[in-house]
């Protein structure tokens, strides 16, 4: 672990950026995928905290410069023992009104942005016969939502993918897991109205909401835990019981 290199993508802020400081002060290097550099101030202080972060700008629904990342990655560390797979985004509208311009770019990023990242990381990892990937899904993708066509047909579709990824990488030894985090307070849920917010707090055993930092842990866990391939783990204060 104190030697490996991770990758995560829209790092910038919420999961992504706590994945970041959960990570940082167990490995190497943690190299950040931000889809626009971070603000000179916020990263000062990040670089103060942690000497061992890098911003790579890029976004990650383009093949090309998917790739272009992960080639990055390897011509400045070496190598690559992890990938985190959480950039993504939410256009919600109920699917009789949501147009198909509103589909295709939230599964263009969500969706192949995790599939551009897993072949070209995935490629690698298997030279080195090392490596593991977690993809961020969500209880959605599990479940579906009202209003969350585009995103939940992502999130499931993550989850093939995660399934598919762990059986090609095994005989490598190459794992992938996905995390399905239920309402975690970031910018992505902030823009939910209280009518949405007191609906979704109502349906969480534990109710409230998770923390970044919460689901920060349990990527770790499915980063390095050696025996689990292929699942997906559901860090949800319990609302899918
Ligand atoms: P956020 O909006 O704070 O962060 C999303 C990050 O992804 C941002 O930094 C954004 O710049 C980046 N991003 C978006 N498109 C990108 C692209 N094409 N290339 C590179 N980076 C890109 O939201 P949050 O909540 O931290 O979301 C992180 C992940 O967690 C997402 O995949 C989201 O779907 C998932 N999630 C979030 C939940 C929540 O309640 N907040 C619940 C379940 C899943």
């Amino acid at each position: 672990m104190d030697d490996d290199v991770i990758l995560v993508t829209g790092a910038a802020k919420g999961i992504g950026l706590a994945t970041v400081k959960q990570l940082a002060p167990h490995v190497s290097q943690v190299v950040l995928n931000v889809h626009h550099a971070i603000e000179a101030d916020e990263w000062t202080a990040l670089t103060a905290e942690f000497s061992n972060v890098t911003q790579l700008v890029g976004d990650v629904s383009d093949e090309s410069i998917a790739a272009e990342l992960v080639a990055t990655v390897i011509d400045q560390f070496g190598r690559l023992d992890g990938l985190v797979n959480n950039a993504g985004i939410t256009k919600d509208q109920l699917l009789t009104r949501m147009s198909t311009t509103d589909f295709t770019t939230v599964l263009q990023t969500n969706l192949v942005g995790t599939f551009n990242m897993t072949k070209f990381a995935l490629k690698i990892m298997q030279k080195q016969r090392r490596g593991a990937i977690v993809n961020v899904a969500s209880v959605v993708g599990l479940h579906g939502n009202l209003g969350q066509a585009n995103y939940a047909a992502s999130k499931a579709g993550i989850i093939g993918l995660t399934k598919t990824t762990a059986l090609e990488g095994a005989r490598r030894q190459i794992r992938c897991n996905a995390i399905a985090p239920g309402m975690i307070t970031t910018d992505m849920t902030a823009q939910l109205n209280e009518r949405v917010t007191d609906a979704a707090l109502a349906s969480i055993p534990l109710q409230r909401f998770g923390t970044p930092a919460e689901v920060a842990q349990a990527i770790e866990f499915l980063l390095y835990q050696p025996y689990l391939t292929g699942q997906v783990l559901t860090v949800d204060g319990g609302m899918t019981i």
